[in-house]
This record gives structure tokens, C-alpha cells and sequence, in this order.
């Protein structure tokens, strides 16, 4: 794979023309290296906001992005953002390009009012799990309970 020097990265809010550019991102994010985390945007309803989701941008197309809704927490009551969709072409990763869409979107959550930020991440998703640790993350006091519906 040819690894690109992504010498001008533009990181700016999505906008609707650049929905074509994050789906050809999310192809190409197919196989070992995606996120067992993420939702798959093709199939799934991923509705990130607009004002507050972000693309990355290099060589007039997309490169990386970054898709999250605020909403109210509880039982406080206070506004929280939540990453539904991180993603950086394979191509350009490793150029820090992931960790500028996430400070993009915290900087407007934290604008927006928001006191924390979460995402969903299973422990064993080597492909974000290290990422997100290094961005800061901790393991929230929330714990996901779920019982299997057996036939
Ligand atoms: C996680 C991801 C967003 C990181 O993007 P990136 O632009 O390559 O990350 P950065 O270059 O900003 O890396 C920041 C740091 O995280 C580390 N890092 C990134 N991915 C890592 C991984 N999988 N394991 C360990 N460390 C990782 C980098 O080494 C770097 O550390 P350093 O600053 O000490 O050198 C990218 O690997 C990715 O898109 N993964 C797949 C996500 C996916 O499948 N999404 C669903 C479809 S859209």
C-alpha cells in the first residue's frame, strides 16, 4: 500500500458533497483493518450531525472522517457528544490525521456545550482501541448489560 505524504490536510466541517468521499472510505476500510466498533454506514443509519462532524480533506478529496451527534446525558441532564464514525483512508494513515479530527470535533463539542465525549469501542477492536487510549479515553462508569434472547 502506498503511503501518502499528506502535506496539505484541510479539516473542516462535512458538508453534503462530501458524502460520495466517506463512503469511498469506509470501501476501502473493508477487511481486517476496520473497526469491529463503528457501525456500517452503507447498511446502518449513521446520522452525524451537521455543525459538528468533520472531514478531512487532501488533494481535493477526502482523506478521513469523523461523524458524532450532542445529546443529553443522564440521569444530570448536562450535553454530551458521541463519535458514531472515525475514519482515515488507509493511505494516509499514520500522519496524525485521525487525532486532528478528533480534536476538530471535541473543540466544537466543547463550543457547543458538551461536558464529555464517548464512544462506543469493544476492548478487543485493535484497530481503534489503541488509538482512542492515546487520545485520553478511559473506560467509562457505564457498563453495557445485555442478556441473550434464546429462542
Ligand atoms: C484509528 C484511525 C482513525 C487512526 O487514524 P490515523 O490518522 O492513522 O492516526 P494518527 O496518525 O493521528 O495516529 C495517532 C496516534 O495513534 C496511534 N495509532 C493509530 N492507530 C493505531 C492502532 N490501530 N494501534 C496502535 N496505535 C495506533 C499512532 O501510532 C499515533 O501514535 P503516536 O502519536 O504515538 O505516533 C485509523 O487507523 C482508522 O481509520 N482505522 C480504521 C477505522 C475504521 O475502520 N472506521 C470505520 C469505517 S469509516
Amino acid at each position: 500500500m502506498a503511503v501518502k505524504t499528506p502535506t496539505k490536510v484541510t479539516i473542516r466541517l462535512m458538508r453534503e458533497e462530501d458524502i460520495d468521499g466517506v463512503l469511498a472510505i469506509d470501501r476501502k476500510l473493508r477487511g481486517p483493518k476496520r473497526a469491529i466498533s463503528f457501525s456500517d454506514p452503507v447498511t446502518d443509519y449513521v446520522g452525524g450531525q451537521v455543525g459538528i462532524s468533520y472531514v478531512a480533506r487532501a488533494q481535493d478529496q477526502v482523506v478521513g472522517v469523523i461523524m458524532g451527534r450532542i445529546l443529553t446525558l443522564f440521569p444530570s441532564g448536562a450535553k454530551g457528544a458521541a463519535i458514531e464514525v472515525l475514519g482515515v483512508d488507509p493511505d494516509w494513515q499514520g500522519h496524525g490525521i485521525g487525532v486532528k479530527l478528533v480534536k476538530a470535533f471535541e473543540e466544537q463539542c466543547r463550543k457547543k456545550g458538551a461536558a464529555r465525549m464517548n464512544v462506543w469501542v469493544m476492548p478487543r477492536d485493535t484497530a481503534l482501541k489503541p488509538f482512542f487510549d492515546g487520545m485520553g479515553f478511559e473506560a467509562s462508569k457505564f457498563v453495557q448489560l445485555e442478556k441473550e434472547l434464546k429462542p
